[in-house]
């Protein structure tokens, strides 16, 4: 199966809704939030700043362009209109954000418009991610920023000792649900291709807090995709399942992953 990610808003919508669970899930949790102030909070705005999100989900991380980095608007584009909605449905009463469907690879939006521009587990996604960064520069004013963060997804994990079952529902589920696991690792000479100039780049490790509420999420949807394949039987997959919400009430449960995020300017 094609990761679905990268063609959203055509999946149906249970799918759409399920995967928007995900992300508000994952969007909320601390030590998330704790990697998305770790590098949006130094990028020196001018005043009236606008930000831009590309790939903006349920709207969450689009609000820290104002809450973090110190933008006076954001706008998100996203091409799931179940996420749209969920995204200007919350964030109704803020006049500062704003949420429209479109593509990152052909906004729309007025050249050089933006003072910050955010792809945030986005680029993993898309099948040409330099047609995202082009249009990026294009929209970006003269001396813009653009912040890139996403998964370094070979190093994704929930093994707590050799041969672990769980961890095989993790690496399905990125098998199927991520276009190119080694982007971050690519990301700059694509960016210096594209005509930008390399800022600060970050390394930033999560490990599943509390609930592992959204690692148990990545579990289930393994899990529930492994029967659909055929791969297993539905009672394996609940047993599975089982077992990780065990391990999160024993307080065994174990999930990490690197995430990566590079700063790039517009000269
Ligand atoms: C993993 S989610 C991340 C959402 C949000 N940035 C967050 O971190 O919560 C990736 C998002 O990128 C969107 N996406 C995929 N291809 C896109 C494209 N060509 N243009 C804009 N958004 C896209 C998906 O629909 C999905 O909502």
């Amino acid at each position: 199966m094609a990761d679905p990610y990268s063609d959203l808003g055509s999946q149906d919508q249970a799918l759409q809704e399920r995967i928007a669970d995900a992300m508000e899930a994952r969007c909320l949790e601390p030590a998330q939030i704790a990697i998305r102030q770790a590098y949006l909070q130094d990028l020196n705005l001018p005043p009236n700043a606008a930000a831009l999100e590309l790939g903006s989900g349920t709207g969450h991380v689009t609000r820290d362009l104002i809450t973090f980095a110190g933008a006076a608007t954001a706008n998100g584009i996203e091409p799931s209109p179940v996420m749209v909605t969920r995204a200007k449905t919350h964030f109704a009463a803020d006049p500062r954000l704003s949420f429209e469907t479109g593509d990152a690879k052909n906004t729309g939006l007025e050249d050089a418009s933006f003072d910050l521009i955010l792809l945030h587990t986005l680029l993993c996604h898309v099948p040409g991610p330099e047609d995202v960064l082009h249009e990026a520069f294009r929209v970006l004013k003269p001396g813009g920023v653009l912040a890139i963060c996403d998964g370094d997804y070979s190093t994704a994990t929930t093994r707590i000792a050799d041969y672990d079952p769980l961890d095989q529902l993790v690496r399905f589920m990125i098998n199927q649900n991520v276009t190119n696991l080694w982007i971050m690792r690519q990301i700059s000479a694509m960016l210096v291709d594209a005509g930008f100039s390399l800022g600060s780049r970050k390394g930033h490790g999560y490990v599943a807090e509390g609930e592992a509420t959204y690692l148990l999420t990545v579990i289930d949807r393994g899990a529930d995709r492994m029967v659909e394949e055929g791969l297993l039987f539905p009672e394996t997959a609940e047993a599975l399942k089982a077992e990780a919400q065990a391990r999160v009430a024993a307080k065994s449960f174990f999930g990490f992953m690197s995430y990566v995020s590079q700063i790039a300017i517009k000269p």
